[in-house]
């Protein structure tokens, strides 16, 4: 039997939330909750979860049954890449590429690309999620395009950003390999049946994966869109399901005090009504540092919203914040610790690494060298997390921590779940739809309009009639 199959292993790997730092006892009645007022609320967060476990029954939210999806065909496809191209290139940009950023840091060495080929034993991995021409033109210079996949991933088929690198992946391996061959260094991640690029695949017999009905964005790291990638760079697929599928029991019970990611949310929501919108993300360790960059997108493009369901204006939406420890302990802590009461952080924290590095001895005669001789960079990494979260707490300010107790495929598809699960309880807390984006159209639309995209000629009248209007008095 697989380890991530059995209940005892399971259970050792179950990601804990430990909140203590946010109770008054800890911190203080004016910045922390009392139990009396958690359980007041716990009535609040049983009724989101019902709404989110009824929209689920009712066929909803897909995004919660990719637990329980059948990969044979990925790991089929995923086989073959890997056999034939030494570079594996993720072309996409926020949820089509956020969630692989966070899994390539996690699960792959965190030096894959630069490894030799033979120890690696997977393709290179990179992931463009930028537009920016220098990186663009910087890649060419350390991979082969005839020695590459290219793996458009667009659930819409209608952005800008990832239909241009489509264009200029394909220009560069007509280039070198001809018309007629192109196509097979192509693989699409894209809508079963909707969308530009799924005409284009049927043309130009693209390989392709389909993101299921009903999975946005930012919720698609455990569908094709991070699976794939995953699985051509030797991820451990179904341990990485079974993470998110154990996730999906836990969040189950409707008991607050039994349910981490509805506390979590619960507690979010709350010290959001007190007047803390900034909610800081602090991973303690490198390999979780991007899951922070997928959190932020997460927590923001589903929870900020101009309207509530019924219609009216509210603007609410928490601010996240993405930090990393130790490093962000020299940048940002300064301000988190005597800055404006604004703000809830949440720490993740990996209770084991995979080595254990010693800080060798030296007695030089320096208080500040020789301490710390014989202990282990472990140590002190968590020195430093436990030291930042005591201060924090001392200081009056609410701080969390989820508990990893060591970074592999289970417990990475947990925590993605068990933060879907939660974001999707916040938007019943703050009354939105948490599954549509709806801000970030005004940038895109604009932008189509100065690139010349038909049927926006209309939006470019009015931009270019703006730019008239620009005086130059405000510009130095
Ligand atoms: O979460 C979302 O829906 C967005 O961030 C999208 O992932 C992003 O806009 C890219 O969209 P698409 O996958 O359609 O290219």
């Amino acid at each position: 039997m697989s380890r991530y199959l059995d209940p005892a292993w399971q259970i050792a790997m179950r990601v804990r939330f430990d909140f203590n730092n946010l109770m008054a006892e800890n911190i203080g009645e004016e910045h922390g909750f009392s139990m009396a007022e958690l359980e007041r609320h716990a009535h609040l967060a049983q009724a989101a979860l019902a709404a989110v476990q009824a929209q689920r029954r009712a066929g909803g939210l897909r995004w919660m049954e990719l637990p329980y999806q059948e990969v044979d065909a990925l790991l089929a496809l995923a086989a073959e890449i890997r056999a034939r191209f030494k570079n594996f290139v993720v072309l996409g940009i926020g949820g089509s590429a956020l969630g692989t950023i966070a899994l390539q840091d996690e699960l792959l060495h965190p030096f894959h690309n630069q490894l030799p080929a033979a120890q690696r034993g997977s393709p290179a991995l990179y992931v463009l999620d930028n537009i920016d021409p220098d990186w663009l033109s910087g890649l060419l210079d350390v991979l082969d395009p005839t020695e590459t996949c290219f793996n458009i991933v667009t659930k819409s088929g209608d952005t800008a950003e990832t239909m241009a690198q489509l264009l200029w992946a394909r220009r560069l391996l007509i280039d070198r390999l001809g018309a007629a061959r192109y196509a097979e260094h192509i693989v699409a991640t894209t809508d079963a049946v909707t969308g530009s690029l799924r005409p284009l695949v049927n043309g130009e017999r693209f390989r392709s994966c389909r993101v299921p009905d009903g999975v946005g964005g930012r919720f698609s790291v455990l569908s094709p869109v991070g699976l794939l990638p995953a699985a051509v760079t030797d991820m451990d697929v179904p341990a990485l399901l079974a993470g998110a599928a154990y996730a999906d029991r836990l969040s189950q019970t409707p008991f607050l005090w039994q349910n981490a990611g509805l506390m979590f949310a619960l507690t979010q929501y709350l010290a959001y009504r007190r007047g803390k919108p900034m909610s800081v993300m602090m991973p303690y360790a490198q390999g979780l540092r991007t899951v922070a960059d997928w959190y932020a997108q997460l927590w923001a493009e589903s929870l900020g919203k101009a309207l509530d369901r019924q219609g009216q204006v509210v603007n609410v939406g928490p601010t996240p914040i993405k930090t990393l420890g130790a490093t962000d302990q020299h940048s940002q802590v300064q301000l988190f610790v005597e800055g404006p009461h604004d703000k809830i952080f949440t720490f993740i924290f990996a209770d084991k690494f995979g080595h254990q590095v010693e800080i060798p001895a030296w007695q030089s005669g320096q208080d500040a060298v020789d301490y710390l001789g014989g202990h282990t960079f472990n140590e002190l990494l968590a020195a430093e997390a436990a030291g930042t979260a005591l201060a924090l707490a001392a200081a009056g300010r609410p701080n969390a921590a989820f508990h990893v107790p060591e970074i592999n495929a289970f417990t990475a598809g947990q925590l993605f779940y068990l933060l879907e699960v939660a974001t999707a309880v916040s938007g019943e807390f703050y009354n939105i739809n948490a599954f549509d984006q709806p801000g970030v159209e005004g940038g895109k639309v604009r932008a189509f309009a100065l690139m010349g995209r038909p049927g926006y000629e209309a939006k470019r009248a009015e931009i270019e009639a703006a730019r008239e209007k620009r005086d130059a008095r405000y510009e130095i």
